[in-house]
């Protein structure tokens, strides 16, 4: 079998066949992954039966994993998965599913947000890897919104203008935008927030993308609310369903995508069952 990349019909997504990512590959199809990753942005995989070991070794190849540290209202010791590990899912670190009311969800909510992984760090992530273990049976579906294509679309005016901003990012400013406020004092200080370019330049293809996330809630030297209000127009703007792919997911699939050239959000689906999703991240490189 010879890997191909076929671009998914009427969408920037690319979805790959001819290929086992469960068992160790050679160089050059990781080199053909990644010059995938940088035309189509987002791959699937269909049909990788994944283990965490297996999942780390392909993802591995790709740069450093990222730490979930410092990025989850879930203390360390409660956690369900590893660090290296982003726990996904709807589950508690005993595989029941968390309850309504519990403030572990209620940040899990977030997810529902346009936004790109960890932008919300001073390192924010290159690529996330999302394997779908137990997939929900209605919705739950991961969306990605092309922020190349958003930012082509962008007019010369706004283009001079958003030239050179830099925005702040914090969790406290994507779960404020759910009304999720009552933090520690400590994870206040875990969630200071980090300066991150408005638009970002791909450094193989050179294409500039719209830095957009949930996370994102000032605009250095701008009044709160016209930054707030100026960032919320451009979300609007870069998630018409134009720019958007949805992916419904299928058991065993992996979905892989450059957080530097989109945004995702997951869309609602029945949190009495159980969805487990195993994501691992690989570290990008500071932007500021
Ligand atoms: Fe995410």
């Amino acid at each position: 079998m010879t890997m191909n990349t076929q671009t998914i019909s009427g969408v920037f997504a690319g979805e790959v066949t001819g290929i086992d990512i469960t068992r160790p590959l050679p160089d050059e199809t990781i080199a053909a992954i990644e010059a995938g990753m940088d035309r189509h942005a987002v791959l699937v995989f269909h049909d990788q039966p994944l283990t965490d070991d297996t999942q780390r070794a392909f993802s591995r190849q790709f740069g450093e994993l990222e730490s979930a540290a410092g990025g989850h209202v879930t203390a360390v010791r409660d956690r369900r998965l590893p660090l290296d590990m982003q726990d996904a899912s709807n589950l508690d670190q005993n595989q029941n599913v968390l309850t309504r009311d519990d403030r572990r969800r209620f940040f899990n909510l977030g997810n529902r947000l346009w936004h790109s992984d960890s932008s919300f760090r001073a390192v924010p992530a290159k690529y996330s890897l999302l394997s779908g273990r137990i997939v929900a049976e209605q919705g739950g579906n991961t969306e990605f919104a092309d922020m190349r294509a958003a930012y082509d679309a962008l007019d010369a005016a706004t283009k001079a203008e958003i030239d050179g901003l830099v925005c702040e990012h914090s969790l406290m400013f994507s779960r404020g935008l759910l009304g999720f406020t009552e933090l520690t004092e400590a994870e206040i200080a875990m969630f200071r927030p980090v300066c991150q370019p408005l638009v970002r330049v791909h450094p193989v293809t050179g294409r500039k993308s719209l830095f957009l996330s949930a996370h994102g809630g000032t605009i250095i030297g701008w009044p709160v609310p016209e930054a707030r209000a100026f960032l919320r127009d451009l979300t609007e703007q870069a998630t018409q369903r134009r720019f958007v792919y949805s992916h419904r997911w299928r058991q065993h699939d992996l979905v892989m995508w450059d957080n530097r050239q989109t945004m995702h959000r997951v869309t609602r689906f029945d949190e009495s069952q159980p969805r487990d999703m195993r994501r691992t991240t690989i570290a990008g490189t500071a932007t500021a």
